[in-house]
């Protein structure tokens, strides 16, 4: 027998923070949780998210308070640098100024040197290793997305990679090696997200027996 006893309470209780995790950009500067916990939830999603060959090629970084503000801001300033003057910048300024206003933000990269040492140590799986490390890189968002919401914390999945790679390196003194793949807005809920369509499942999911 498996370390958990067959329950469907587990399964409910599973599917239903899977069904309760939405993308929500509406987020309040405040959080109804503690720090401790939010940090709680990613050492529990670093420590069991699988990885290829148990690489753990993973890493996160939490911004909390003004390192978050700066995050946006560098986001802001490395956009406003690329769009130029000859375009209209108030609705990204807008939009990266609702980002800025949550509570923290994760931030999820892949060590590309343990996904490189793995690539030299097994050279004919060497392109699957980036697809898998980005796999794995995904599932920890997915666990740690999930685990907020279970706790009624709201997050966006966010890509202003590799736009802001550099300035945030160099801001929060990031190891080279760690290249940055996804950026997660979250805190309390202001706006719950709107209804979401569904295509047909079974269009999507064959048996065959
Ligand atoms: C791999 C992946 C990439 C995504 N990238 C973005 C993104 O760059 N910006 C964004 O606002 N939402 C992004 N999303 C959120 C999706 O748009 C959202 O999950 C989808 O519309 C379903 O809505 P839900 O999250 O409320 O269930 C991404 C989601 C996934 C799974």
């Amino acid at each position: 027998m498996g370390l958990f006893n067959k329950n469907t309470k587990t399964l409910d209780s599973f599917q239903n923070a899977v069904e309760t995790r939405r993308t929500i950009y509406s987020l309040e500067k405040e959080i109804s949780i503690s720090d401790k916990e939010v940090e709680s939830i990613i050492e529990h999603a670093i420590k069991h998210v699988p990885s290829s060959f148990n690489s753990q090629s993973t890493r996160i970084v939490l911004l909390l308070n003004d390192k978050h503000d700066a995050f946006w801001d560098i986001t802001k300033n490395e956009l406003k640098k690329v769009m130029g003057d000859d375009r209209d910048f108030q609705p990204t300024s807008d939009k990266i100024d609702n980002f800025k206003h949550a509570y923290g933000t994760i931030l999820y990269f892949e060590d590309t040197e343990v996904v490189e040492g793995l690539q030299q140590q097994m050279p004919s799986y060497a392109e699957n290793f980036a697809i898998w490390s980005n796999q794995t890189n995904a599932m920890h968002q997915f666990a740690v997305w999930t685990a907020l919401s279970t706790e009624g914390i709201g997050a966006s999945l966010q890509h202003y990679n590799p736009l802001v790679d550099e300035a945030t390196q160099e801001a929060f003194d990031i190891p080279k090696t760690w290249k940055l793949i996804a950026q997660m807005p979250f805190g309390n809920i202001r706006e719950a997200a709107g209804e979401k369509e569904f295509q047909d499942v079974n269009a999507r999911f064959l048996v065959r027996k």
